[in-house]
C-alpha cells in the first residue's frame, strides 16, 4: 500500500506552475518507484483557490487538462480554471483542508507547498499551523523563515525533532544542496566556523562585469536586459534578498538574529530609493566613479570585488567585499552561487557547493526533492 501525501499549494507563478506540470507528468513514476502517491488537493495563488476534490485528485486526465490550462507558456490565471473560487484567506483555506482531511480519515499526510511571494505574516500562521496537527510543509518562499525570531521559533518548534517536517532547501541556492549539507555537518556534530559566499546571481554577474573592466550602470542595465534582475534593480542591488539567504543559515545553525541584526550594504545609496525606475537608470552613472575606484583598488593588489555573505561568530553581514582573486569566492564569475563551509573537519579545504543558484526548473526540482524526503 502507497503512502499517500496529500499537496496544498501557495504559488501558482514561475516555480509553483514548473512543480504542479513536475508533478504531474512523473506522478505515475513516482508512485511506481517510490512506493508513494501525490495528490494535489488545493492550489492557491493571491486571490483565488481551486479545490481537487478526491475524485479529480486522482485523475491523471483532470490534472494533465489542468496543467494544459496553467503552463507556465501558457500563463492563464487560476482564477480562470473551472471550480477556482475567491480565496477568503490562506489561513481560511489551510483550515478547510485540515478539517476535511479529519472527517475523511484516511490517514493520508498533508504538505503545504510554499512556493508564493506572500509576506511572513501571512504564510507563518498557516505553516505553523500544518506543522502543529503534525503535518508537514515545504518551503521555496524565503519570507516566512525571516519573520520575527518569536514567530520563526514557534514554527520551527512546531516541525518536531530536528525539524523533521520542515524542509526549505530551495531557499537557499535553489537546488543547490545548502541546507542539506548544513544541517548534515550540525547533525554529525563538525563545528561550523563560518559561512560565507555569494547567493545572488544578479550580483555575481554584476561584479564579474566590473572585474572585466564595465562601468557600474553598464553592467546593471546589461543585468536588468539580460532578464537576470527583478523589474526593479534596486529589489537586487539593495541586498536584502542575499541578507534573507544568510539570516536562513544563521538560523539553522542556531543564531538567534532578526533580519534587522543582519549588516547590509546596500549597492546604491538610500537617496536613491525614492526615485522613479526611468530616473534610477539614468542615474546610476553617478556611481560609476565609485565603483571603477573600488574595482581599480582591489585589482592592484590581485584581489577582486564581489558581493559577499557571511556568517561567523553569531553575526552575519552582507556587502561588497575585495577577495583575492585566487580564492573559492574571486574564482567565481558570472551566475553562479557558492556556498563555503569552514569548519572544524574542513578547516584547511573548506566545503564547497557551487553551481545554478535559481531558476523555476531547477527551484521545483529541488522543492519535489524535499516532498520527497518525508517519504519513509
Ligand atoms: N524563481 C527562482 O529561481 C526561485 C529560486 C528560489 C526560491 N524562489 C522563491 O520561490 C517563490 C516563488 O518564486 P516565483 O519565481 O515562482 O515567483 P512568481 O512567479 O512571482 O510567483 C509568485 C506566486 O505567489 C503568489 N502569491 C502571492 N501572494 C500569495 C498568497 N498570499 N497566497 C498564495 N499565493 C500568493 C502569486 O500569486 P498571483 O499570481 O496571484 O500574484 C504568484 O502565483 C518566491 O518566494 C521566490 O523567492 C524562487
Amino acid at each position: 500500500m502507497s503512502q499517500v501525501l496529500e499537496i496544498v499549494q501557495f504559488g501558482m507563478g514561475g516555480v509553483g506552475r514548473a512543480l504542479f506540470g513536475l508533478i504531474v507528468q512523473h506522478k505515475a513514476a513516482i508512485r511506481s518507484k517510490l512506493g508513494v502517491e501525490l495528490r494535489y488537493r488545493a492550489l492557491v495563488d493571491s486571490t483565488s483557490v481551486l479545490r481537487l476534490e478526491q475524485d479529480a485528485a486522482l485523475s491523471h486526465q483532470h490534472l494533465l487538462h489542468l496543467w494544459n490550462g496553467l503552463k507556465p507558456a501558457v500563463r492563464e490565471r487560476l482564477s480562470r480554471q473551472p471550480g477556482a473560487t475567491t480565496k477568503p484567506s490562506d489561513s481560511a483555506v489551510l483550515a478547510h483542508e485540515l478539517e476535511r482531511l479529519k472527517s475523511e480519515d484516511s490517514g493520508a499526510n498533508l504538505v503545504v507547498v510554499d512556493v508564493s511571494g506572500a509576506a511572513a505574516e501571512e504564510m507563518i500562521p498557516v505553516i505553523t499551523a500544518a506543522l502543529s496537527q503534525g503535518h508537514r510543509a515545504v518551503l521555496a518562499n524565503k519570507r516566512p523563515l525571516c519573520g520575527s525570531l518569536h514567530d520563526y521559533k514557534q514554527m520551527v518548534e512546531a516541525a518536531g525533532f530536528g525539524l523533521s517536517r520542515l524542509r526549505y532547501e530551495t531557499t537557499v541556492g535553489a537546488a543547490l544542496p545548502v541546507i542539506s549539507t548544513l544541517r548534515n555537518l550540525a547533525n554529525s556534530f563538525d563545528l561550523i566556523e563560518e559561512i560565507s559566499g555569494t547567493f545572488s546571481g544578479t550580483l555575481g554577474y554584476l561584479t564579474t562585469r566590473l572585474e572585466e573592466g564595465s562601468l557600474y550602470s553598464e553592467a546593471v542595465a546589461e543585468a536588468k536586459l539580460a532578464g537576470y534582475t527583478e523589474p526593479d534593480p534596486r529589489d537586487d542591488l539593495g541586498g536584502v534578498d542575499v541578507a534573507r539567504k544568510a539570516l536562513i543559515l544563521a538560523r539553522t545553525l542556531g543564531y538567534q538574529l532578526e533580519l534587522s541584526d543582519v549588516k547590509v550594504t546596500s549597492l546604491y545609496p538610500a537617496y536613491m530609493q525614492e526615485m522613479s525606475l526611468p530616473e534610477f537608470m539614468t542615474r546610476l552613472t553617478d556611481l560609476d566613479k565609485i565603483y571603477l575606484s573600488r574595482s581599480q583598488e582591489a585589482a592592484a593588489t590581485g584581489e577582486t570585488l564581489r558581493y559577499v555573505a557571511t556568517v561567523k561568530e553569531g553575526h552575519c553581514r552582507v556587502g561588497l567585499e575585495q577577495v583575492l582573486k585566487d580564492s573559492q569566492i574571486g574564482r567565481l564569475k558570472g551566475t553562479d552561487n557558492i556556498v563555503v563551509f569552514k569548519t572544524q573537519r574542513y578547516h584547511n579545504q573548506p566545503l564547497v557547493v557551487q553551481g545554478p543558484g535559481a531558476g523555476q526548473e531547477l527551484t521545483a526540482s529541488g522543492v519535489l526533492a524535499d516532498i520527497l524526503s518525508f517519504v519513509r
